[in-house]
């Protein structure tokens, strides 16, 4: 079936017959391709059955694939005031961002600092990371001539598995995207930032907040729309968190009346059935077995599940037979994906320009309509999952979708790649029916700048602080 004007390997095939052209073996295998990323509407209420048994055990201290993570803050009431410094550390670039807040909901960014974090720091040493984190700071105080007050208020997202005690500490679980920085699991990574910037000679700045970014996505959403009850993050990872009541969070040693943020690590969520292809992907990361629904969805992922199945299609000849290709591992990025599936022109010109510039040459059309339809294939899959999982944390607030939910999401791959998010509407509908209108998804740009500032502020007014 042709979904939402995009081809997946159904359509391919249902084209080739048309045309006569399709070998019998070749219908075979995207079939077999087909089924193998099929996720049924079915498979969708399955999940998310077990999506609800997975929180309830992490909330309870229970063995879970989902740590279910206090945040120690709640979302935000739009009153919160003040000038902050921001970073942003877990994807592939570092961010300094100095961000104002009026009280009145609004938020300006007044500078920003983009650093490229070098391959080699990332899999260093703890000590080589903070201190690049560190001199990131200096440069970007330097560029914009900052002038530091005694005790500015600096709030850090820090976009990995963290176990917090209260909103100005945490310890690292464990690494995620890629990351393998030594010495930090285990340590607490508050401590780490200050000792770099005191090594820098930055003791005027004070650590009001650290969070993870589906936190500040939450609370920067949250900021302007007091509906905001879900953060996510659709890029380089996935991960959810929502507000959850505090007597329903059972590990908490202390638990006070309220409501506070948990992150869930969606990333982890272990019980979906993988393909082949996921798990020779899986087995080639430096974290085997972890992070499993991150991916099958996130941006780190997405194009190496694609180029895993390319590669056999290539070497089965199902797929470029008539001209020299190879895909090497890394080579096909999720953003390849993106352009592939953002062509629709009726010869597949785009993707003829992309190939040709990958020395692919003389495609043809069949070719690439069959690089399109994995692309979408996987996608499809990718935001299926991810509808199921929003499901999951949406209905475990409001079991029959009863209130209004805004969904701040922010990320690359929901942001740019073609058709993810109506893909993730169109199924949340097939779920709920008109129940899902009222569960709203809206792009938060720049969550983690604004809403760590905003999480700051929440922290300096003295709640949530630790409980
Ligand atoms: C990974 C991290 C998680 C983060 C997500 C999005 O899943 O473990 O903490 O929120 O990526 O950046």
């Amino acid at each position: 079936m042709a979904m939402y004007g995009q081809p997946d390997l159904r359509e391919v095939i249902f084209a080739l017959e048309g045309d006569g052209m399709a070998s019998q073996k070749l219908r075979d295998f995207l079939e077999s391709i087909n089924g193998k990323f099929d996720f049924t509407t079915e498979d969708m209420r399955r999940m998310v059955q077990s999506f609800h048994l997975e929180m309830g055990n992490g909330l309870s201290g229970r063995k879970s694939s989902l740590k279910m993570l206090p945040a120690f803050v709640d979302r935000a009431t739009g009153k919160e005031k003040g000038h902050f410094v921001a970073l942003d550390l877990g994807g592939t670039n570092f961010r300094v961002i100095q961000v104002e807040l009026d009280g009145r909901g609004h938020a300006r960014v007044n500078h920003t600092g983009k650093f490229v974090i070098p391959n080699a720091v990332m899999r260093g040493t703890g000590t080589q990371l903070f201190n690049f984190i560190a001199q990131s700071i200096e440069k970007f105080i330097l560029r914009y001539e900052i002038e530091l007050e005694k005790k500015s208020k600096l709030g850090f997202t820090f976009s990995f598995p963290i176990d917090q005690k209260n909103i100005v500490s945490g310890i690292l679980i464990n690494w995620t995207k890629g990351f393998t920085a030594t010495g930090v699991i285990g340590a607490n990574v508050v401590k780490l930032l200050e000792e770099a910037i005191r090594k820098y000679g930055l003791e005027n700045i004070q650590v009001a907040a650290l969070a993870n970014d589906t936190v500040g996505a939450l609370a920067a959403k949250s900021y302007e729309d007091p509906d905001c009850d879900v953060g996510i993050i659709f890029g380089t990872g996935t991960n959810a968190c929502y507000r959850e009541k505090t007597a329903n969070i059972l590990k908490l040693k202390n638990p006070v009346s309220g409501h506070m943020i948990v992150n869930t690590e969606w990333g982890n969520y272990s019980k979906i059935k993988s393909n082949e292809y996921d798990d020779k992907l899986d087995r080639a990361t430096n974290n085997p077995g972890r992070q499993r629904m991150e991916k099958m969805i996130s941006g780190m992922y997405l194009g190496e599940v694609a180029r895993l199945v390319l590669s056999d299609m290539i070497r089965s000849k199902f797929i470029f037979a008539g001209c020299k290709a190879r895909f090497s591992k890394g080579n096909f990025k999720t953003r390849h994906m993106a352009l592939v599936e953002s062509d629709k022109s009726k010869d597949l010109i785009k993707i003829e320009g992309y190939l040709e510039g990958l020395g692919i040459l003389d495609t043809t059309h069949e070719d690439r309509a069959l690089l399109k339809g994995v692309c979408r294939t996987i996608s499809r899959r990718a935001a299926r999952i991810s509808a199921a999982a929003i499901s999951s944390v949406v209905t475990w607030m409001d079991p029959k979708l009863r209130a209004k939910h805004t969904v701040a999401i922010d990320g690359t791959l929901y942001e740019k790649y073609p058709n993810f998010r109506r893909t993730i509407v169109a199924a949340l509908r097939e779920l709920h029916g008109d129940a899902a209108k009222r569960t709203k998804l809206t792009q938060v740009k720049d969550g983690s700048g604004i809403g760590v500032a905003v999480v700051a502020a929440v922290a300096s007014r003295g709640k949530s602080r630790s409980v």
